[in-house]
């Protein structure tokens, strides 16, 4: 296949600053266009990436024959409109978590990708990061048996500036939109959830801002937290996962990094083996939207389904937010199963 034309919708901090700038640096893929609702965003952005092209509305874009793929950046209301339009004009899709804000929209998204027999694929970034993916990788090999708990956190500041992230309709609330991670990562390890119970509560700011979730898969218990409550503070953003298997852990530690702008976050994972020495990873330094978007590109170019990421993978991350959500808000067990 020729190299592979890209059209960047939206050109906000994931469009312009994490997915944008990759496709200027590979040599399978050219940025051909910008979109964004902003046309002085858009341009701006088509400048520093060196795209040729801007477009104002998504109908010229989507029309445009250079244009192979999309990939979408902008706020997770639009994401299923648009996502539906690439594919009606016969575009590949990448488009930013989480896949919708509702089932019945993401429902449709797979239906259109479909039934247009096109690429689609949710950037759940936690499957592609280079710690998380080597903890699967450790967890897959078996050397240190089944999983059976994990523990994860999440805070990160909410930008104050940019307005839609302060609207929980847009967002979802910090568990559609932080929380979410965590879910996918622990589906991707422990499949689907029976039940989940979950707890909100606000920091100084507005709004709910912290969710925390108890989460009972068939073969393992799972709690996360995710927070968005540290704007005043001024903490960096960091996760932390640990996993206890049947014949040792796993620790991960990610903090955003101020120091190295090629590897925005520091990451350690320590490994721990029954009978052995602890054992820290030796990580891949390209970052996780580097690998994410590299693997979209292969398998659209090699016509694969992007199996490490389906798109059901996102809906079921979805389900299992809405779950959280739902269980916080009512203070009740919520079984995932029964949201719809
Ligand atoms: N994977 C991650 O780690 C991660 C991190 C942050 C955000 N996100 C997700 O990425 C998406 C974008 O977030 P962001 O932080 O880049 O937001 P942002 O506000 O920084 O940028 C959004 C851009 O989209 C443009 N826009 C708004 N509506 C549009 C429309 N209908 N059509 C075209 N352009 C439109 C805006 O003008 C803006 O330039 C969200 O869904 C968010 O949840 C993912």
């Amino acid at each position: 296949m020729r190299t592979l034309g890209i059209g960047l919708v939206g050109a906000g901090t994931m469009g312009a600053y994490f997915h944008g700038p990759k496709y200027s640096r590979m040599r399978s893929t050219k940025l051909r266009a910008v979109y964004d609702v902003n046309e002085k965003a858009a341009k701006a952005t088509a400048q520093r990436l060196n795209a040729k092209k801007v477009y104002s509305r998504i109908e010229d874009l989507l029309r445009d024959p250079e244009i192979d793929a999309v990939d979408i950046c902008v706020p997770t209301p639009w994401h299923g409109e648009l996502t539906m339009e690439s594919a009606e004009a016969g575009k590949h899709v990448l488009c930013e978590k989480p896949i919708a804000l509702d089932l019945k929209t993401a429902d449709q998204m797979i239906g259109a990708t479909r039934k247009a027999n096109v690429r689609f694929m949710v950037a759940h970034v936690l499957r592609f990061d280079p710690a998380y993916a080597a903890t699967k990788e450790v967890i897959d090999s078996g050397e240190i048996g089944e999983p059976l708990l994990a523990l994860a956190a999440r805070h990160s500041q909410l930008n104050p500036r940019i307005s839609w992230y302060a609207d929980e309709e847009s967002t979802g609330g910090v568990a559609i939109d932080m929380h979410i991670h965590d879910l996918d990562y622990f589906n991707w390890i422990f499949g689907g959830p029976l039940e989940v119970a979950s707890k909100r509560s606000r920091s100084v700011e507005e709004g709910w801002d912290h969710i925390s979730s108890l989460l009972t898969y068939r073969h393992g218990t799972c709690f996360a937290e995710g927070s968005w409550w540290w704007r005043e503070a001024n903490l960096p953003f960091s996760s932390r996962l640990s996993l206890l298997c049947q014949r040792g852990g796993v620790e991960v530690d990610v903090r955003a990094s101020f120091a190295d702008p090629d590897c925005p976050m520091e990451e350690d994972v320590w490994v721990y083996r029954t009978g052995k020495n602890a054992r820290l990873l030796k990580l891949a330094r390209k970052d996780g939207y580097s690998k994410e978007i590299e693997y979209f590109v292969n398998c659209v170019k090699n016509d694969e389904e992007p199996s490490i990421c389906k798109p059901e993978d996102a809906r079921l991350a979805l389900q299992l937010a809405l779950a959280t959500r739902q269980s916080a808000e009512t203070q009740t067990t919520v079984n995932p199963d029964q949201v719809s």
